[in-house]
């Protein structure tokens, strides 16, 4: 059957990895969370001392590091899940932390930060059957994905999820920081200059507020299989 390639963007902590998770399990496909590539960045110039929290991101010296880093995604039968990996270490825990997600926004805006991790992303697709989210996939990713999903729910119930996932994690945050970090981080992300996060005019809306996870899945699962139905026939 044809591959197709699947773009989920939208808001922070709408569900879109778990979304984007289930489905490729579903079709057999590959996954890529892209987010967890900005995050990886983010981390290595924390690491480094380059970023701190507080201070001005200095996008020369992001920059200058780029070379430097290499990001990898394993499988791990352990979680049963890919793993990202940066220069040969497994930093899965630490990219979902507060620190990071306290800078990943003014990192991922750094022109030259997008333009390699697009080139990555475009790599890590290129033989189909991948479902990629992220904030700019559907609009400047892949352009022509076949599908296109547009997630958002409700702030409170992002602030719950993002909770629930921060304490699986052993990780206890206030109620108030997490809105701040959602909140602002859709505001940078939204208002960038390079590819910000929009709607793409033909991706589908999907607000995941009031229904569950299975009937998510299900409804986006019909909508994949419309596409792969309908997409032109492998030459
Ligand atoms: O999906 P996430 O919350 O893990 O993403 C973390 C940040 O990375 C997000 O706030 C903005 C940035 N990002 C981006 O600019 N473009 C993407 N395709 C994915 C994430």
């Amino acid at each position: 059957m044809r591959q197709i390639t699947i773009a989920i963007d939208g808001y922070s902590s709408c569900g879109k990895s778990t979304l984007a998770r289930e489905l490729a399990h579903e079709l057999g496909y590959a996954y890529i969370d892209t987010g967890a590539m900005y995050r990886a960045v983010t981390l290595y110039c924390l690491e480094k001392g380059i970023i701190e929290k507080g201070r001005a991101v200095d996008a020369f010296k992001v920059i200058k590091e780029l070379l430097h880093i290499k990001i990898e995604f394993r499988y791990s039968d352990n979680s049963g899940k890919s793993e990202t990996y940066l220069n040969g270490k497994n930093v899965e825990g630490e990219i979902r932390g507060m620190e990071v997600s306290e800078l990943v926004s003014p990192v991922s805006a750094i022109h030259e930060v997008r333009k390699m991790m697009v080139y990555l992303q475009r790599q890590l697709a290129k033989d189909g059957g991948v479902v990629m989210d992220g904030r700019d996939i559907g609009t400047t990713v892949f352009p022509h994905a076949e599908l296109k999903l547009f997630m958002t729910a409700d702030i409170n119930v992002r602030v719950e999820r993002r909770k629930q996932e921060l304490l699986s994690k052993g990780i206890a945050v206030k109620d108030s920081e997490i809105k701040r970090n959602l909140q602002r981080r859709d505001e940078e992300d939204s208002t960038r200059a390079i590819s910000p996060l929009k709607q793409a005019p033909d991706a589908v809306l999907l607000d995941n507020t009031k229904i569950t996870r299975e009937e998510q899945l299900k409804i986006a699962l019909r909508w994949a299989k419309e596409r792969i139905v309908n997409s032109a026939p492998e030459r």
